[in-house]
C-alpha cells in the first residue's frame, strides 16, 4: 500500500485537512501556532466559555499563552488538570473532568481543549466525546508521537486495569493546532519516541519521508523548525489519507499498526516500564521487517536500511529476551486486535509499501525466537 504524494512545504503554518464530510477538519501545522488558539477556534465556535485539560508539566509550560491567546478572542477559559503518567489515563480521571465540567457549567456548546500529548489527548477526547453526548474538541498536541498521529484521526480512550485503551469512541477533533516550537521541551527520550511513529509511515507508506529522515536525521535530530514542520505535515497528510479511507478501521487503517503486535507484546511483558510507545514501536518494526524477510516478501536491504535508521535514531530493535517462548505467544494471542485466532499482522514488502498477512501468534512468536 502506498499513499499520495505531498504537496510541496510552503508558508509557516501549514494546513492539512482531514476529509470528512461534515466532520471535515484542519490540521495547522508550524512554529508559534499555540498563540493562535484563540483566533483559530473563534473561527470555528462563537466565543464563551472554552476548558483547557492538561498536566502539571505541560500546562506549567504551556497553559498561559493558550488562555492568553483564547481570552484575547473573547473566551473565558476554564482549566483542568490531570496528573503526567499513563497510569491517570483511566475512568476515575474521566469522572473527575466530568465533575469539573459541571462546575464550570460547561453546556454542549462548550468546546473542550487537550493540551499535551497522547495522554490527554487521548482522555480529553474521550471526555468531550460522551460530556453531554458529545461537545466540540479540539488537540492541542504537545509532543512529536501526538503530534503526527494520537490527535488526528479520533481514536479517544482511556485504560482498563485488564488493558490499555480498552474504552473508547471515535470522535473527530473539530480542530488540530500542532506547535513545532513546543517540542524544544520535549525530554530527548519522548522525541525519539515520537521520531519512531515517524519512520513507521515511510516505511509503510512512503519512501520519500524514509529517505529525508535517513538524509536529514542530524537536522531532526537538532530540532530544525522547518524541516520538523515538514516532517509533521507530511506524517499528517498521510494520515488523514488512511483515516479518509477507513476511518473506524474496518481494514486499512490497520497499516498504521506496523510494529505494534509485537509492541503491544513487549510493552505487556516489560509491565510497561522498560519502554516508551515508541520505543516498544522500533523493535516491533524492526522485528516485523525481519519476519518479513524471513517470509519471502522483501530483500534483506529494506531489513538493513529500516534497522539502520532505528538504530542511528538512538532506538532500540531488538527483542527482549524476556520477551519470549509461551509468554509472548499469550501476549500477542490477547492483544484486542487478534480475530479468529489470527493478526492481521503488517508486513513490509519494501521502503514505502506494505501489505496484511494473517499469522497465528505462534507463527510470530517463533520468528522472534529465529
Ligand atoms: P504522554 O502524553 O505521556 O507525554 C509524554 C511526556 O511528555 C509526559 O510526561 C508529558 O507531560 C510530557 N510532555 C508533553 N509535551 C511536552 C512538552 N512539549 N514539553 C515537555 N514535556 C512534555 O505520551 P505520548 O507519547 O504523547 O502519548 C502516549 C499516549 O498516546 C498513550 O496513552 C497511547 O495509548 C496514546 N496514543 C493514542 C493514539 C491515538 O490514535 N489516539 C495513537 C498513538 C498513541
Ligand atoms: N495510531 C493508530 C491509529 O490511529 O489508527
Amino acid at each position: 500500500m502506498t499513499e499520495p504524494r505531498s504537496t510541496p512545504a510552503s508558508a509557516d503554518p501549514a494546513t492539512v485537512q482531514v476529509g470528512l464530510g461534515d466532520r471535515a477538519y484542519s490540521i495547522v501545522i508550524g512554529t508559534g501556532v499555540l498563540d493562535e488558539t484563540g483566533p483559530q477556534l473563534a473561527a470555528i465556535v462563537r466565543p464563551g466559555l472554552a476548558v483547557v485539560v492538561s498536566n502539571p508539566t505541560v500546562g506549567r509550560l504551556y497553559r498561559a499563552r493558550v488562555t492568553a491567546s483564547l481570552e484575547a478572542a473573547g473566551f473565558r477559559v476554564a482549566g483542568i488538570e490531570i496528573p503526567d503518567g499513563e497510569e491517570h489515563k483511566n475512568l476515575a480521571w474521566v469522572a473527575f473532568a466530568y465533575e469539573r465540567l459541571i462546575e464550570a457549567h460547561a453546556e454542549r456548546s462548550t468546546p473542550v481543549l487537550a493540551l499535551g500529548g497522547g495522554v490527554i489527548g487521548d482522555l480529553a477526547g474521550f471526555v468531550a466525546a460522551t460530556y453531554l453526548r458529545g461537545v466540540p474538541f479540539v488537540q492541542v498536541p504537545t509532543t512529536l508521537l501526538a503530534q503526527v498521529d494520537s490527535s488526528v484521526g479520533g481514536k479517544t480512550g482511556v485504560n482498563l486495569p485488564a488493558g490499555k485503551n480498552l474504552i473508547g469512541a471515535f470522535y473527530q477533533p473539530r480542530l488540530v493546532l500542532g506547535d513545532i516550537g513546543v517540542l524544544q521541551s520535549l525530554p530527548r527520550r519522548q522525541f525519539l519516541a515520537g521520531l519512531a511513529e515517524v519512520i513507521k509511515y515511510g516505511v509503510i507508506l512512503d519512501a520519500e519521508l524514509f529517505a529525508l529522515v535517513e538524509a536529514e536525521l542530524d537536522r531532526i535530530l537538532q530540532q530544525d523548525a522547518g524541516l520538523l514542520r515538514r516532517i509533521v505535515r507530511r506524517c499528517c497528510e498521510l494520515k488523514a489519507a488512511v483515516v479518509e479511507r477507513d476511518e473506524r478501521e474496518s481494514d486499512h487503517r490497520a497499516i498504521l499498526n506496523f510494529g505494534h503486535t509485537l509492541a503491544h507484546a513487549v510493552e505487556t511483558l516489560t509491565e510497561y516500564k522498560r519502554f516508551l510507545h515508541g520505543e516498544a514501536v522500533a523493535i516491533g518494526m524492526a522485528f516485523a521487517a525481519r519476519l518479513s524477510r524471513a517470509r519471502g516478501l522483501c530483500d534483506e536491504t529494506t531489513v538493513e536500511r529500516l534497522v539502520a535508521l532505528l538504530t542511528r535514531a538512538g532506538l532500540p530493535v531488538a527483542v527482549p529476551p524476556d520477551a519470549a517462548g509461551p509468554a509472548l505467544v499469550l501476549a500477542i494471542e490477547t492483544d484486542k486486535k487478534v480475530a479468529g485466532g489470527k493478526v492481521k499482522f503488517v508486513c513490509v514488502e519494501a521502503i514505502g509499501r506494505s501489505r496484511f498477512e494473517l499469522l497465528a501468534a505462534d507463527v510470530i512468536a517463533a520468528q522472534a525466537a529465529a
